[in-house]
């Protein structure tokens, strides 16, 4: 119970500080309070908008500017969505420094000192660094430690660009014409906080590893290479088989540098209706460079190079010439857009599409200590007896890191159907065995089912040309 008032004291100090410090700003607010009082307008006060000046120069001065708006009201309604307390009110109504307006339902505080100090009593470090506004307001305060200062407050909270009402505001403002419906099911827009995976979550190569910290570093020093002129920088193409983590590590950078992700399907522009799928293109990259700074995930990069190739509809290519044109004209250093390509089959990719590129990241399927220390992490909130994950990366070669999942997640079923939420290594060993099984039939089904579409990305290493070969080597591989 005293969690819960110490949550909802909290709430009642933020929003009274933040509705008297006028210098405070959106980002001087924890993302779950933010969340409850942002109103729409993605460049409220328009403070770090400026860096993106070359773009959208079009569009900028219709844009709503609102955002938080003050006093910032505490209410049973707004305490509990930001808290998760069911019944704010109740947590805190005992105390003697809080009253409730009967008529408005206002929750405030009858002697902000009193409440201050029954705060700073219980409140620890961790809590105030995570709570710029609180931060700001208490750093110099005689009972709260040194370690406690605004500006770390500061750099720790996300920023407002990472969440998903501001992304939503921004979309909502910007796709208000009907045709648009068509462009949101060709992107996909997750807000950091909507990805699940880290960086730690994932296993990567030394290779994979030594990229995504250059391009880290790329990122937070983008006003020097600016200023040293380079900007070949920031066009990343991911490379490898299905399941090797290609589109989870995009993510996870995403979720790492509290960027939005945007997420393009290829083969979705090819389907869609061809008088739109130019403009749909161009209003992509605009979107992306409106959502600043951000990742741009092209995903299925080698339906380009197809399709310039076939003899498709000239509307189409046109599409994919304004894509490559769009590439060319985005920058990471202009424009703050990471732009990450990836592809199962570069070896469809034609000259025009690689040049687009400055870094290629190779995804091989894991080796053997790969595997293994995928079986470790995702295996790490599993209960496993004489889990031996050595064992299973031995008899697992050739299968990703997708793979293993489910492999895993097999095993985890077959246990629950014996109502038992402890595994064993047993269980693993049948799963992969079952897995083996399962995936026989699978390439049972690719020799007589869709060629291009299945049998070309089972099978990377080769160099070979035509979906034919390819079809052999499934053949005789599964038919010992
Ligand atoms: N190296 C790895 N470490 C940890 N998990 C991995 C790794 N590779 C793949 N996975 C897991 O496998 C699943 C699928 O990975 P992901 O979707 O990123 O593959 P992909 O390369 O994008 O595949 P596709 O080419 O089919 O799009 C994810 O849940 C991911 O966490
Ligand atoms: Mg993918």
């Amino acid at each position: 119970m005293t969690d819960l008032a110490l949550d909802v004291v909290e709430f009642l100090l933020t929003t009274s500080v933040y509705s008297d410090d006028r210098s405070l700003d959106e980002n001087d607010l924890p993302p779950s309070y933010r969340r409850v009082f942002w109103t729409g307008g993605p460049e409220a006060d328009d403070e770090d908008g400026e860096s993106g000046s070359g773009s959208g120069s079009g569009s900028g001065s219709s844009r709503r500017t609102r955002g938080i708006e003050r006093p910032l009201s505490a209410t049973n309604t707004t305490a509990r969505q930001a808290t998760g307390a069911d019944q704010p009110w109740e947590a805190v109504s005992e105390l003697m420094f809080t009253d409730r307006d009967e008529f408005s339902g206002t929750i405030s505080l009858t002697e902000q000192g009193m409440a201050e100090r029954w705060f700073l009593e219980r409140v620890d470090d961790e809590r105030l660094l995570a709570n710029p506004t609180l931060a700001a307001h208490f750093e110099d305060h005689e009972s709260v430690s040194d370690a406690v200062d605004y500006e770390t407050a500061r750099e720790n909270n996300r920023p407002i660009q990472a969440d998903r009402v501001w992304i939503d505001g921004l979309l909502e403002e910007y796709f208000d014409e009907e045709d648009d419906e068509e462009m949101l099911d060709l992107v996909e827009i997750r807000a950091p906080e909507e990805v699940d995976l880290t960086l730690d979550d994932l296993v990567l190569t030394p290779d994979q590893e030594a990229e995504i910290e250059k391009i880290a570093k790329a990122i937070e020093h983008r006003d020097y290479l600016a200023s040293i002129g380079l900007r070949e920088i920031g066009k990343l193409l991911f490379v490898g088989p299905p399941g090797t983590g290609k589109t989870s590590t995009a993510q996870a950078l995403a979720r790492d540098m509290d960027l939005p992700f945007v997420e393009v399907k290829l083969s979705m522009i090819t389907s869609q209706y061809l008088g739109e799928t130019a403009k749909n293109v161009d209003k992509t990259f605009e979107v992306a460079k409106r959502l600043s700074p951000c990742i741009l995930f092209i995903d299925e990069f080698d339906s380009v190079a197809k399709t310039r190739r076939s003899d498709e509809h000239a509307a189409l290519k046109r599409a994919v010439n304004t894509l490559l044109k769009s590439i060319d004209n985005i920058s990471l250093i202009q424009d703050d857009v990471l732009l990450i390509g990836a592809t199962n089959h570069p070896d469809q990719l034609d000259a025009a599409a690689w040049r687009r590129f400055d870094e290629i990241v190779n995804f091989p399927k894991p080796d053997y200590g790969m595997r293994r220390d995928i079986l470790h992490v995702i295996t790490r909130a599993m209960d496993i007896d004489e889990f031996e994950p050595e064992a299973i990366a031995e008899a697992t070669e050739g299968l990703t890191g997708s793979d293993l999942r489910m492999v895993l997640r097999e095993a985890v079923l077959e246990a629950l159907t014996e109502n038992r939420t402890t595994l064993t290594q047993e269980d693993l060993v049948d799963a992969v065995e079952d897995f083996e099984e399962r995936d026989n039939l699978k390439n049972m089904d690719m020799i007589e089912g869709d060629h291009d579409a299945l049998v070309a990305g089972g099978d990377l290493g080769k160099a070979s040309d035509g979906g034919h070969s390819h079809d052999h080597d499934h053949d005789h591989s599964h038919d010992h």
